[in-house]
């Protein structure tokens, strides 16, 4: 994939409280952030120029902080405020909002005590994770030998730049492999996510999802959990061992970026795009449209 480098694009980002030219928006090499991952970050949404849910998504990366022990010097209101406005500087209709806070430079050792900590705010455009034909008829997924850690080995529940080394291994692997991405499963056995997504299945017409207790419980998946309420569909959250792959009918994953995307393969095994993913996709579309209505 090619694409303009990311230190490389014209226009602003939202740094410590000011706008910046996109090219200076740097930080230095000894940072504590860098060095030891205390770093946290989110992924925003808009549609039609505006947020999806930014207030959830500001709320968790003062929680992801909290997690790994700092606190973002912003809150939610501000953070929300820098992102419109980055938003509207960057002329964004459809696009991607990045959130960072990572520990800053006052000391290089494991202690993270007493470093600054330092927010910033970008925004581009981007509709789409996948396109054509994986976008509408699914993503192959390849299950993959790295797994979610346990809750008392890494904090699982933080959006934490740390964790996504795991995410980054297996994603390559996978498209290595000829694949679009890569299934995790956790320190047990059992189904976890994919590397930027949650999971769904449906066997038999009823939503089954894992429970999230060694990943993120993901904005996307909380809000097609109410969707599938609302559409009466049945739902059960619960561990799922990676056998039920085989009784499932249909397949999707959920995310902030892959909104509800299908999955049409899982190593051998195949999945159609059925009428719980498609009513669920449908809806999806319509609530986050919705938000931009005037
Ligand atoms: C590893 C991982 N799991 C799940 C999700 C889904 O979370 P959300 O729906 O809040 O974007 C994401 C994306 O943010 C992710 O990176």
């Amino acid at each position: 994939m090619t694409t303009t480098a990311f230190d490389d694009r014209d226009g602003v980002i939202w740094l410590d409280g000011a706008f910046v030219p996109w090219r200076d928006a740097r930080l230095h090499v000894l940072s504590h952030g860098l060095h030891y991952g205390g770093g946290v970050f989110e992924g925003v949404r808009v549609y039609g120029g505006r947020a999806f849910k930014p207030v959830e998504h500001f709320e968790r990366l003062h929680a992801s902080a909290r997690e790994l022990g700092f606190r973002v010097p912003f809150d939610v209101t501000e953070l929300d405020a820098a992102m419109r406005e980055t938003v509207r500087r960057q002329d964004i209709v459809d696009g991607y909002v990045r959130p960072v806070a990572w520990r800053g430079s006052e000391q290089l050792s494991v202690s993270g005590a007493g470093t600054s900590v330092h927010v910033a705010i970008a925004a581009w455009e981007w509709p789409h994770v996948f396109s054509g034909d994986a976008r509408s008829r699914g993503i192959r997924l390849r299950t993959s030998r790295w797994r979610r850690p346990a809750p008392d080995t890494a904090p699982v529940r933080a959006k934490a730049a740390s964790l996504y080394n795991i995410c980054t291994l297996a994603r390559d692997e996978a498209e290595a492999a000829g694949y679009d991405d890569a299934l995790l499963l956790d320190f047990r056995g059992h189904l976890a996510e994919a590397t930027g997504a949650n999971l769904f299945l449906v066997i038999d017409g009823a939503l089954h999802t894992p429970t999230p207790d060694t990943f993120l419980d993901g904005i996307t998946r909380q809000t097609v959990l109410s969707l599938a309420a609302d559409l009466g569909i049945a739902v059960h959250e619960r561990h799922i061992g990676p056998e039920e792959l085989d009784r499932a009918d249909e397949l999707f994953l959920t995310g902030t970026a892959y909104e509800v995307q299908p999955v049409r393969a899982v190593d051998a095994r195949s999945y159609e795009v059925g009428s719980v993913t498609t009513a669920l996709s449908k809806a999806y579309t319509d609530l986050t449209r919705a938000v931009t209505a005037p």
